[in-house]
């Protein structure tokens, strides 16, 4: 086994966080690996079998999309996205659901002292991620009802697969030592009081480098959102 020094921030390959401690010494998951391979696999594998189930609520309302928050917001309760999915913990955020008759609205405020866009990998650069399964099937592919919505700080749009709906919107505006962003998804049929949608929330964390150094998620605790909607949260349309 090669261990590329001891604290993975001292690294010389500390950009992929290679060792068994974090910068503050405290041991990794890995380091319980490297102790006690047969006890971790034990537990690591009941671990697996909990399914986080995190549900949003959305709130109905129309916000104006323009990056300042409406009073149509407030009613909304917050959900966290907190869930790290790489080793580093970095950026992390709040997001809030809107709902009418033809969108979902989203407004999420992200936590993040350093901003860099310079990847030419969308999914590298400080952005937000919605997944969004109009559906909830929670399938291991995408249908023609599921989407993949990516904005950056600065306002860039990139889509993975999506429904063709035309109409999909977004806002950004740097704020006290982070980033916000509002958006409006289209919908495909006429949303109702009580529907349920999959839906989770990806926030990626760009170092000064511009290298992707933590991803954090509503719910699905994969890096696999964007090919797979088993994992993701779900969405109640209240009103
Ligand atoms: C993932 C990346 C993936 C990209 C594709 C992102 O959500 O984090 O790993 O390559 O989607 O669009
Ligand atoms: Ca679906
Ligand atoms: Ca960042």
């Amino acid at each position: 086994m090669t261990f590329w020094g001891y604290l993975d921030n001292k690294s010389w390959r500390a950009e992929s966080f290679p060792c068994l401690f974090n910068a503050d010494y405290t041991p990794k998951l890995a380091a319980y690996a490297v102790l006690d391979p047969d006890k971790f696999l034990s537990y690591y594998q009941m671990e697996e079998e909990v399914t986080v189930n995190n549900k949003a609520q959305a709130k109905y309302g129309t916000p104006v999309i323009d990056a300042e928050v409406d009073a149509a917001w407030e009613s909304c309760p917050e959900v966290s996205v907190s869930n790290q999915v790489m080793a580093w913990e970095g950026a992390t955020g709040k997001a809030r659901v809107l709902w009418d008759e033809a969108f979902v609205y989203a407004l999420i405020e992200v936590k993040d002292s350093v901003l860099n866009r310079q990847s030419s990998n969308a999914y590298e650069q400080d952005s937000v991620e919605i997944f969004l399964d109009q559906n909830n099937e929670k399938n291991g592919f995408y249908d023609e009802n599921d989407g993949q919505y990516r904005v950056n700080y600065f306002g860039a749009e990139s889509f993975g697969t999506v429904p063709t709906t035309p109409g999909f919107a977004s806002a950004t505006k740097e704020i006290d030592g982070g980033y916000l962003i509002e958006l409006a998804i289209p919908l495909l049929t006429t949303a109702k009081e009580g529907m349920i949608m999959g839906f989770d929330v990806q926030i990626n964390d760009s170092n000064n480098g511009g290298m992707r150094q933590s991803i954090a998620k509503f719910n699905d605790m994969t890096d696999n959102s964007w090919t797979s909607t088993d994992k993701w949260g779900s969405l109640e349309l209240a009103k």
